[in-house]
């Protein structure tokens, strides 16, 4: 009786913080939570943490790309992160919970804001000591189908000194935040430029983008 009753305190809880995250997003372009994936989530940050672990020491990272498909190039003195996308055939247990969770979040800000987000696409990132990301925009020239981009961090005890911030280029100056364990950032993928300032410590996280569906030119 408790675990249900605790369950639906759950799910309203989490609906609760999408929808204060949605307010954040119509008003400034961004929200920072560390309630969305909160105490009760615990599980799956720790899991996520450890797939990433496995997925790097078997190698299985590959170095980022610029660019889309087959024209992706690697140009380090932009961004020198390793990635895998999630493989939506064979999710693990961890990775279909963020993905669940992530629903109820693309549904409120469906509900809320009318962005019509259709999908999500979702990958793991490690950033070496060392490596960044160069400012730019999380949109492909070619397609305005990215509408919202998220990153769930997944660091234990990340201090400042650590470096690895992510920077958000706002109009009233740069927002710094800390890629802490269990902290989810959203923000508007066609309006806000930003980076990632070199690490030194590994730095991993899981980054989602919600997309639209493409818009068919006949
Ligand atoms: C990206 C990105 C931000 C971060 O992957 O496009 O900007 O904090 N990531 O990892
Ligand atoms: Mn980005």
């Amino acid at each position: 009786m408790h675990t249900t009753d605790n369950k639906i305190g759950d799910a309203e809880a989490v609906a609760a913080e999408a929808a204060r995250i949605a307010s954040d997003l119509a008003r400034c372009g961004w929200s920072v939570s560390d309630e969305f994936f909160g105490a009760e989530a615990r599980e799956i940050i720790d899991a996520l943490a450890c797939e990433i672990r496995t997925l790097h020491l078997n190698g299985l990272l590959q170095p980022a790309g610029i660019g889309r498909g087959a024209g992706a190039e690697l140009r380090p003195e932009i961004r020198g992160d390793f990635t895998k996308w999630l493989d939506e055939g064979a999710l693990s247990p961890a990775s279909a919970g963020y993905r669940k969770r992530m629903e109820t979040l693309r549904d409120v800000l469906n509900r809320e804001l009318f962005l019509g987000l259709a999908s999500l696409e979702a990958h793991f990132a490690l950033y070496p000591p060392g490596a960044f990301y160069r400012l730019h925009l999380d949109r492909f020239a070619s397609s305005d189908e990215r509408a919202i981009s998220t990153t769930l961090y997944l660091n234990e005890d990340w201090s400042e000194a650590d470096g690895g911030e992510l920077r958000l280029d706002l109009p009233e100056g740069r927002m710094g935040i800390l890629p802490v364990r269990g902290r989810l950032v959203v923000f508007r993928s066609d309006a806000i430029r930003h980076e990632v300032a070199p690490s030194r410590r590994e730095r991993f996280s899981l980054t989602g983008w919600f997309r639209r569906r493409p818009v068919l030119v006949i």
